[in-house]
């Protein structure tokens, strides 16, 4: 495995074939891991990129106190199998502060765009610098972020970027809180606190398997396990633009932001059509 600190050494050392590159911010965990795996199924070289990156902090001290654990990264890509490790300083990222932004206007509009302002610009502008200098055939991004998921297809698409977006299931505890690298920051009694988002996105999903249709009605639901959380939104989104929905009728997922305490967390259950009818994507519940 080679480790690259620059553009032009993550180029050379891409190699022959389809590549694929699995974004990232570090302090990698299972959920980063399964985005690694399905890397190494479908493509022939994978790169993965770790970069904490400033432009999308809202706050300086969520920047400062993000975990870093690079020689543990190292080895999880090592393990995974992946080809080049892309690991920039912020120098090489940012060589002066950039007056160039990618904003995805619309998309970046709804649910995390208001309470995060800025955000979604910082996000776009790195994964297109990514897009562009590392010049991957397939990438690919965790559903977990829904809306992400969404802006990144749409800046694909709007710039012509020719990279197939690939997103993949949200990974989960053996309780179902879905894995993010700012877990390690919840007290045991948080911990508890937060599977109330996934408890309550299960409950919804049950409520669509039962023929539930009306976002009230599965936003009520799902709101009903929150008791213990300081809850921003829930809200049914269209996967297409993430814009709100009143009633389920095309590709959409529930998503909820709440407080665990001091802790922000996100997480939503995905509604996909298969065979014609709605299908939750539940995620994958894993040990450890
Ligand atoms: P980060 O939070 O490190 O996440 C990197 C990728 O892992 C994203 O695509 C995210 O959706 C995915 N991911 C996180 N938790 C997951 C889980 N439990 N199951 C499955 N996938 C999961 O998202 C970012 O970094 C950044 O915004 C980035 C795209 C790298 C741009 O800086």
């Amino acid at each position: 495995m080679i480790v690259a600190h620059t553009f032009e050494e993550a180029r050379h050392a891409r190699g022959e074939g389809r590549v694929g590159l699995v974004p990232t911010m570090g302090a990698l965990h299972a959920g980063h891991r399964s985005l690694l795996d399905a890397a190494v199924r479908s493509a022939d070289r994978v790169m993965a990129s770790i970069f904490v990156n400033p432009l999308q902090f809202n706050d300086p001290a969520d920047l400062e106190k993000y975990p870093r654990t690079l020689d543990a990264d190292l080895e999880i890509c090592r393990e995974a199998g992946v080809d080049v490790v892309f690991a920039p300083g912020p120098d090489v990222m940012y060589p002066r502060p950039p007056l160039t932004s990618v904003v995805v206007s619309r998309v970046a509009d709804f649910m995390e765009g208001p309470h995060r302002p800025g955000h979604f610009a910082g996000v776009a502008t790195v994964v297109a610098k990514l897009f562009a200098g590392l010049q991957p055939d397939m990438a690919f991004f965790g559903r977990k972020d829904a809306q992400q998921l969404a802006i990144i297809r749409t800046m694909a698409a709007d710039l012509d970027f020719p990279v197939t977006v690939v997103g993949c299931p949200t990974l989960r505890s053996p309780e179902g809180l879905a894995l993010s690298s700012r877990n390690v920051f919840l007290s045991e009694v948080e911990r508890v606190r937060a599977l109330g988002l996934s408890r309550g996105l299960m409950r919804a999903a049950d409520a669509v398997e039962e023929g539930i249709r009306d976002a009230g009605v599965l936003i009520s639901a799902a709101r009903s396990e929150m008791d213990g959380l300081d809850v921003e939104y829930v809200e049914l989104a269209s996967q297409q633009d993430a814009s709100p929905l009143s009633v389920l009728d095309r590709p959409a997922f529930l998503a909820v932001a709440a407080f665990a305490g001091a802790i922000r967390l996100i997480d939503n259950v995905a509604f996909d059509v298969i065979d014609g009818r709605f299908s939750p994507d539940r995620g994958i519940r894993v040990a450890g």
